[in-house]
């Protein structure tokens, strides 16, 4: 296959980003009076209205020509078909098996993965119902009342984000806390004020080796036999691991009939609906959590299945590298109306980022062209009165994903439609502005008119959806996960892997013992990382 920008489509957009980039959508919307109601394409119950983009149906036309050129098909196939896609780790990519339905047929390496999948699902369900029950008994005798969830990474954002969506459904006479961050007072904030006779520890890492995880994992196993008496055989009872490395669960203590397993196909940032999800399915209660795996299931169908000028993802991550590689643009926002979703734009962050946050090919060549974006985001109406100046009236082009629906999940008075028409006038200032006749027409004085004057044509998708159930999170997270799937079969790159965490995890284990040691170690480091070594051991106080 060609180089990216050897392909025929390349050429032809690149050519055609030129005729577009001075076209107003002011201009485009005058000129198609059904602009509004033709670029619009619904999918799995997910609406999307991507008629506020700086394109017209040739860009789209040639946009899908490149997908394509681009083997777009063929790679979709090979990742639902169990295929080794993750080249550089030789694994395959396989989360759409981790909400097949039972009965359905994905093979590695010969075997069929889906009745794995679901008798971890069973046990998943079991458990958690024994703990939502008060069944599962800590070691004194008490129903348990505290669930920790400890992990980094996609052992963390999704279970914090899928939490904190879907709270509403939850079972609120239980606690849900989440620790990451290797910084002690994440620990110490998380377990204050819990009774460690009712709390239970889920460590997830798929490596089970992550020093963040490890360091907090031990720190649990202290504070849990101090609590209750420095009985070892407690730790059974208020620790359950989630992990691939049983191995490792073993030798940290815990007993691997509560290890809840995955596999290496499934990747961390992937793994929100695998057994990593435990904690999500705790509280949310085993229905819910299979039925977002259905929503997720939803999207992956129509993902596999549908032509892409009708899908949904495919198109997502067409406009992306639009932006991305023919304007220029650094980053995107992804902007939630719905303050469940407040965690959603972090967690989105690593899901994109990591997968497609790569500058060599497949084949190990340097890339010629921008690859992902930098994602980022807030809910509405917050951001509103925070960044979206910028977004406005700043310098830099920002795309914007707007996600809205149309039902409150508890409705309050006139809340929600106050919310909607917020989320709406946003994206009709974004594209259509202020012009300075406007301005002036509302009798402004001359000097104040440029500071008024909204450019306009700044490109946003809508995606308006019923309300926020399981089904639909799980829809939504998969329109993401395709979507960067997409940009990264078009980009030549493997989103699968995250070779660029590594050098600094190395570097630090490195350090650790030079800030320990007691005596002064022999610095090798470059003069600035030795200096602040020195200081570091200098400033802090004696432990
Ligand atoms: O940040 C690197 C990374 O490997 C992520 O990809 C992963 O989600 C995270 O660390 C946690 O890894 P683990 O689940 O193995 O602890």
């Amino acid at each position: 296959m060609k180089d990216l920008t050897k392909r025929p489509a390349w050429k032809a957009l690149s050519a055609h980003c030129k005729k577009i980039k001075p076209l107003h959508l002011r201009k485009l919307f005058a000129a198609d009076p059904k602009r509004g109601q033709r670029m619009t394409l619904e999918a799995a119950g997910l609406f999307l209205d991507y008629s506020k983009n700086r394109i017209t149906d040739k860009t789209i036309q040639l946009l899908l020509q490149l997908a394509e050129e681009s083997g777009l098909r063929e790679r979709i196939d090979a990742m639902f078909s169990g295929a080794k896609i993750n080249i550089t780790e030789n694994r395959a990519v396989l989360h759409v098996a981790l909400r097949a339905p039972k009965g359905a047929t994905i093979l590695v390496d010969g075997k069929n993965v889906v009745p794995e999948v679901h008798a971890v699902l069973d046990k998943m369900s079991a458990f958690a119902n024994r703990v939502r029950s008060g069944d599962w008994k800590g070691f004194t005798g008490k129903p348990i009342k505290n669930v920790v969830n400890i992990g980094i990474g996609g052992s963390d954002l999704g279970p914090v984000m899928a939490y904190e969506a879907l709270k509403y459904y939850s079972q609120r006479d239980l606690v849900f806390r989440f620790v990451s961050n290797v910084d002690g007072m994440d620990f110490v904030e998380a377990t204050q004020g819990l009774n460690p006779a009712e709390t239970l520890f889920i460590v997830s890492s798929k490596t089970f080796t992550t020093m963040e995880t490890m360091t907090n994992a031990e720190s649990a196993r202290a504070w849990l036999l101090r609590g209750l008496g420095g009985d070892a055989k407690a730790v059974a009872k208020h620790f359950v691991a989630v992990s691939t490395n049983a191995e490792k669960v073993s030798k940290f203590g815990i007993d691997t009939a509560n290890m809840f397993g995955f596999w290496d196909w499934v990747g961390g940032r992937y793994s929100m609906d695998s057994a990593i999800g435990l904690s999500s399915m705790i509280a949310l209660g085993p229905d819910n959590f299979r039925t977002m795996l259905d929503g997720f299931h939803q999207m992956d169908e129509h993902f596999r299945a549908a032509p892409f000028a009708k899908n949904l993802p495919v198109l997502m991550g067409l406009l992306t590298l639009w932006y991305a590689d023919f304007f220029d643009a650094q980053t995107v926002a992804v902007l939630p109306y719905e303050n469940y979703l407040k965690r959603f734009p972090a967690y989105l962050q690593q899901l994109t980022m990591e997968s497609n946050g790569k500058s060599v090919t497949l084949g190990g060549k340097p890339v010629n062209y921008e690859t992902s974006p930098i994602y980022w985001g807030e809910p509405g109406t917050n951001g509103q009165h925070s960044f979206y100046q910028l977004i406005h009236q700043g310098t830099h082009l920002i795309p914007c994903d707007f996600i809205a629906f149309a039902n409150a999940l508890a409705p309050l008075g006139r809340h929600h439609d106050i919310l909607l028409a917020n989320v709406l006038a946003q994206s009709e200032a974004l594209a259509f502005g202020k012009t300075a006749e406007q301005v002036r027409a509302e009798g402004v004085s001359a000097a104040l008119v440029p500071h008024k004057v909204f450019e306009g044509n700044r490109p946003s998708n809508t995606i308006l959806a019923d309300r926020l159930t399981p089904e639909v999170l799980g829809k939504l997270v998969a329109l993401y996960e395709h979507s960067v799937f997409t940009q990264g079969v078009l980009w030549s790159i493997n989103p699968f892997d995250q070779w660029g965490v590594e050098l600094g995890k190395a570097l630090a284990q490195a350090i650790i013992p030079e800030l320990e040691s007691p005596a002064n170690p022999k610095l090798t480091h470059d003069s600035s990382t030795n200096n602040l070594i020195k200081r570091y051991r200098k400033m802090r106080a004696a432990v």
